[in-house]
């Protein structure tokens, strides 16, 4: 069986630059539908010439023109979608027609980030997961979709990877038959961290100890309701994470999903260590 063919929404945007990067190296023939704007400028440009220079074949269009999402549906196999978070309710024209095409047998939603069905953050977020949570109801109905300072006590544990890992382990799914309908969690070993044990690990490499404020549930729900959307978005992933622990509350076989380190040993990713030593 050959590698799959890729078609990935967002080539231009930070994840979706990493993942037609790692969709090349692992030789997927590589699309990448562009937006017209993208080619005048000079950042994304730049990205475009080194992903086309790479092998990837670019494809004009955008997620509301239907004609160009039918045209590039129908040249792949699998269809990557990174486009931002705001963003993620523009996937509903896409996903019927992949249904409609019959000839994408893997689609993965632009869910990249905590899992929005284990989110436990009420209405505080402006519907960042509950929009996430209902592209994947509707990529889910008929055709299968897949899948992928300091606070209070400062030990609950959240998960840090690198773009270009997260591009990697998700490359790794598209041709696995363990990933399908399955959502990827990645909890690399060096990458699951308290605020406490990153502040620690810091220090002991700056060979400094730092003054440490631990603020309290309370005043963060009181600063994410007087900063204004979306400024405030950065403290309600925050909570979510490291007050709430939405990443790793759960334990993945219970949640009928696979872990991405466990399925993909071989996969060398960046340790919060290795990655702070090129802050040093
Ligand atoms: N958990 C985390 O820590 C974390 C952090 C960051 C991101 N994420 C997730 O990663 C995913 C990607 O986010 P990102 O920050 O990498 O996105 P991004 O950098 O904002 O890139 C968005 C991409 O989508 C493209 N796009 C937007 N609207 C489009 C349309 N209508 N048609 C076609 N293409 C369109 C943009 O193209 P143009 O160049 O034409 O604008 C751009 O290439 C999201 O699901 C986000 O939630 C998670």
């Amino acid at each position: 069986m050959g590698k799959s063919r890729i078609l990935i929404i967002g080539v231009t945007g930070n994840l979706g630059f990493e993942l037609a990067k790692a969709s090349i190296a692992a030789s997927h023939p590589t699309f990448g539908l562009v937006r017209d704007s993208a080619f005048s400028n000079p950042d994304k440009s730049h990205k475009l010439q080194t992903l086309s220079n790479a092998g990837a074949t670019l494809l004009k269009g955008s997620l509301q023109d239907e004609a160009s999402l039918i045209q590039a549906i129908k040249q792949v196999d699998v269809v990557i979608c990174a486009i931002s978070s705001r963003q993620v309710l523009d996937q509903k024209l896409l996903i019927p027609l992949i249904k409609q095409a019959g000839c994408i047998k893997r689609f993965i939603p632009s869910e990249f980030g905590s899992d929005p069905d284990k989110t436990r953050i009420s209405d505080l977020d402006y519907n960042f997961y509950s929009r996430k949570a209902e592209i994947r109801r509707l990529a889910l109905r008929p055709l299968q979709g897949t899948k992928s300072q300091y606070l209070e006590t400062g030990n609950v544990k959240g998960v840090f990877v690198k773009e270009s890992d997260v591009a990697a382990f998700t490359i790794n799914t598209v041709d696995d038959p363990c990933t399908l309908n399955k959502v990827l969690y990645l909890r690399p070993p060096g990458n699951v961290y308290s605020m406490n044990e990153l502040i620690e690990t810091w220090e002991s490499k700056i060979k400094k100890k730092l003054e440490k404020i631990y603020v309290p549930e309370e005043e963060l729900l009181k600063k994410i309701k007087e900063t204004p959307y979306p400024d405030n978005m950065a403290f309600v992933f925050i909570y979510s994470a490291f007050v709430k622990g939405d990443q790793t509350y759960f334990d993945i076989k219970s949640s009928g999903g696979v872990d991405g380190s466990q399925l993909y040993p071989h996969l060398k990713y960046t340790t919060i260590s290795k990655y702070l030593d090129t802050l040093l």
